[in-house]
Parts: structure tokens; sequence; C-alpha cells
């Protein structure tokens, strides 16, 4: 059946079918090839349109990527940053929606909760992307299993394992995204984060399991989870717009899950290792620098600055997380053209 995405919004991935999921993920490496063999140059579908991207967290890859896309597919693009708007403040968010529905031929929001994504698809009547939540990271998710495709080849019955901060963004999107290519997914977490993985998610992806194959696993011992494992993901303890406080705390509750190459050694021979980064691995950022001052001492495995991830697997052959970050450029292209078509 043909594919068409046209006036479609990208708020959560549940809201597409497994069809629409494999489109955008073959589109995108479609758009890949062409980029390589310069051919976006030749054929500028989106002259003459206009994008917004507005972010209330920061951003490196999904803003740029969305810059860059929109300038290969010829759009105008206009950046709102977390303090150079009224959105939300002093603006409800249907009125801004209203506003920018008006200029522009399409909307990405990053920010805090998805209902604000939900205000934006009413409102503005431009396709909106959902350039990450608390809840959904699902732009990032159409470039981490395209990543995994290129290294791979084909998904089903394969083997994802996500450890760390189980129940966050990612967390939610690994396992949405392993359902729609019929994988095995195995979230490895403290047991007390068990019970927050989403009711709702889990049950719309035990639907999707049923019909595409695969299934979902959760686990507290890192080394049984990597058992088999053709990819091991993991993202950091604390999230963007969670408080610098928390780490003592989420440290302390994630310190026996840092991905290390005992971990890797007890997976599949050539096993992937993804994170959607930014990654602490080591103590070049000012971030994890204070951490290894603060937490060093009491907790010896971040002494280094590395939390999530040693630098010993961040340096590894095993690391495709800059081909993923590459992917999100392509992907996002991928995900522009077809919901505003040309
Ligand atoms: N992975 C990701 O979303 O990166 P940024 O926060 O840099 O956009
Ligand atoms: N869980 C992370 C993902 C960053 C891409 C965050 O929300 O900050």
């Amino acid at each position: 059946m043909a594919i068409n995405l046209k006036g479609r919004s990208l708020d959560s991935l549940l809201n597409f079918s497994t069809d629409e999921v494999k489109y955008l993920i073959d589109l995108s490496i479609d758009l890949k090839k062409s980029k390589y063999q310069g051919l976006q140059t030749l054929n500028r579908p989106f002259i003459g349109k206009n994008i917004a991207i507005m972010f209330q967290k920061d951003s490196t890859r999904t803003r740029c990527a969305f810059e860059v896309a929109g300038a290969d597919l010829g759009a105008g693009v206009t950046y709102i940053g977390p303090q150079g708007s009224n959105f939300g403040k002093k603006e409800s968010i249907e009125d801004t929606a209203k506003v920018l529905g008006r200029f522009y031929d399409g909307i990405e929001f990053r920010g805090f909760a998805q209902k604000d994504i939900d205000a934006l698809v009413k409102y503005s009547g431009v396709p909106v992307w959902n350039g990450l939540t608390d809840e959904e990271h699902p732009t990032q998710i159409i470039a981490d299993f395209m990543t995994m495709k290129e290294q791979l080849g084909e998904l089903k019955n394969k083997k994802v394992v996500f450890i760390g901060d189980i129940k966050n963004n990612m967390g939610h999107s690994i396992l949405i995204g392993a359902a729609f290519m019929g994988m095995h997914v195995t979230l490895c977490g403290p047991k007390t984060y068990h019970k927050d993985i989403r009711k709702d998610v889990i049950k719309s992806c035990e639907v999707l399991f049923a019909r595409n194959g695969g299934s979902l696993t959760l686990s507290d011992d890192k080394i049984k989870a990597a058992k088999d494992a053709d990819v091991i993901y993991t993202d950091v303890w604390v999230s963007l717009g969670e408080p610098f406080d928390l780490f003592d705390t989420r440290i302390g509750e994630l310190e026996q899950f840092q991905v290390d190459m005992k971990m890797i050694n007890s997976a599949k021979e050539n096993i992937v290792f993804l994170h959607c980064l930014p990654a602490f691995h080591d103590d070049h950022t000012e971030f994890s620098r204070d951490i290894a001052s603060k937490f060093g001492s009491k907790y010896p495995i971040v002494k280094n600055g590395a939390m999530e991830v040693t630098d010993e697997v961040f340096q590894s052959k095993y690391n495709k997380a800059f081909d993923q970050a590459e992917n999100r450029l392509h992907s996002i292209k991928a995900i522009m053209l077809s919901t505003i078509g040309y």
C-alpha cells in the first residue's frame, strides 16, 4: 500500500503504523545516499516554504539537523530558543500555535510536556514534529533504528538492550521502536524503576509485538541482559530539565548499570553500542569534571567523569554513536519531506 504522510505530525511514534515507521527509516537511508551523491543541491522542494524550530530545552543535534535539513530542502528556518519567545510564559501555547501556523509550513518543538505538543498539533494546522519531550523522542528513534539497520541489516528478532534510566523518554522510545521492528528489547535498570515504565506504552507495544514479533524483558542484571544482545544502548542518568542535585541519588541508583567492557564482552561478538548523545564518558566537560570532583570518592565509577558509559567502551570500535548522530540529519529530512510533502 502506498504511504502518504502529507499533513501528519510526528507527535508520538505510537500514532504511526509499522509500515509508516519503516517507510521513514528507508527514506532516511535513501536521502543519506542522495546527500552523499550531492543530489540534494539539484532539487530544493521547499523553496518558498518556512519552518519554525522551537526549543524550551537546549540542543545540538536536533537543532542542527533541522537547520541543515531545512537548508538542504530549500526552506527558511527560524530558531526560537529557550529564552527567546513569549511561548508558554506571556502567551499561551494555543495562541502561539495559531500565530505560527499562519507563518510556517511546519513546526518542530522540544519541551517538557507531551500535552504542549498536542496543543501545537491541534491549534497550528501544520505538521508538528516532537524534538523531545519528557515522555518521548520520536525523531531520534527514526535515526536510531536506521543506524541499527545499517549496521545489522534485517532487525526482526534481533536483541536490543537499553540500560540505565529506563523510565526516561529514551527508555520508552526504544521500547516503542523495537516493537515496530519486531525486536526483542530488554530494559535493564534498578528493580525500583521497573514499575515506572508506563503501562499505557507497554500495552500499545504488546499489540505491536503480537503483530510484528519481538518481546519486552525487564532486567536488573547487566551481564545477563547483555547475553545474545546485538545492540546495547544507553543514555544520560539525569535528563534535560532535571536538577543537578539529582546526580547524587541517580549515581547511587545506577552505578551497577554503567556500560563497561565486561558488559560489551558478554554480548554478541559484533555488538553495536549506541547513545543518543551527549554522553558522559570522560572528564572533558564542565559537568563531568564537577561530578568527578563532587562524587568521585563516594562512587568510584564516576571518578574519571564517566557515568553511563566508560571511556574505554566509548572510544572502542563498537561505538556507532557518531553514525547515529549523523543519521539525525537524514532522518529529520525524511520526516519533514514526507509530512510537509512537495
Ligand atoms: N540526541 C539529541 O537529541 O541531541 P541534542 O540534545 O543535542 O539535540
Ligand atoms: N534523556 C535525555 C535524552 C537526550 C537526547 C534527555 O531528555 O535529556
